[in-house]
């Protein structure tokens, strides 16, 4: 059964720059972007790409402004049309749980879960079914958040309680440690490229009220890992 959509992510202000609620997820997008386009190089254009939890698209869009074909999938219907009012003409909303994605199977050549896998109730689900969309050779790209002390602090009790994201966003119980996820990714034929750790740039984010990240080799607070599927 499709689960209901969460209101944090259900509602209008993805792009607007007066609405706090998105103001981190916008300054970390571009952070991803650089990420995605330095672990893929080449040409975006020829790429389909699918955003599982694209929210409003504020990875989704970008990639479609380089002419990639890019399928967001989202349950917050009200989500998907601040992504579709962009009008990215190669960007198509399907909503829809992403575990049953309308989409046909081992087409796409990269699959996208940014920021997802700590929402859902089952994280290896949304891996298999992300597994079951990619080409043979395709990649995964995913960034979430690990399950330690240190991330409840940044991430929760700091992150939330000084409203940086809004509160209620997480729950610590589902975070995914990097072993879980790499697990999750050899039962769905999925094995690693790259791994980073991203931590808060600190000043920035006091400055600017935003979380912004930075790269660090530690994973003790979120990481971006890029999976293949084997050929
Ligand atoms: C933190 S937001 C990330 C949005 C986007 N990926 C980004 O990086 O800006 C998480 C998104 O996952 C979506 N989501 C959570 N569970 C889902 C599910 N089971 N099926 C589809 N979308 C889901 C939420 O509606 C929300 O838009």
């Amino acid at each position: 059964m499709t689960p209901a959509p969460d209101e944090l992510f259900d509602r209008e202000g993805w792009w607007d720059p007066d609405c706090a609620a998105f103001r981190s997820l916008r300054g970390i997008s571009e952070f991803r972007l650089a990420l995605l386009r330095r672990w893929l190089p080449g040409d975006w254009s020829t790429r389909l790409v699918v955003d599982l939890g694209c929210g409003g698209g504020l990875v989704a869009i970008p990639l479609a402004a380089t002419g990639a074909r890019v399928i967001g999938v989202d349950v917050a219907t009200t989500a998907l049309r601040a992504a579709t009012a962009r009008n990215e003409p190669t960007f198509r909303a399907v909503a829809g749980d992403l575990d049953g994605v309308p989409v046909a199977p081992a087409l796409a050549d990269v699959v996208l879960l940014a920021d997802v896998l700590e929402h859902v109730a089952r994280p290896a689900d949304a891996v298999a079914a992300a597994a079951g969309l990619l080409r043979p050779g395709g990649y995964l790209f995913v960034n979430t958040i690990h399950r330690t002390r240190r991330s409840r602090l940044l991430a929760i009790t700091l992150g939330e309680g000084l409203g940086f994201i809004p509160a209620g966003t997480h729950r610590w119980e589902m975070f995914v440690t990097p072993a879980e996820l790499d697990d999750m990714g050899r039962r769905a034929g999925l094995e690693l490229v790259q791994r980073i750790g991203e931590a808060p740039r600190l000043w920035r984010t006091l400055r600017t009220g935003a979380i912004a990240l930075r790269e660090t080799p530690s994973l003790a607070v979120g990481y971006a890992a890029l999976y293949r599927r084997a050929s």
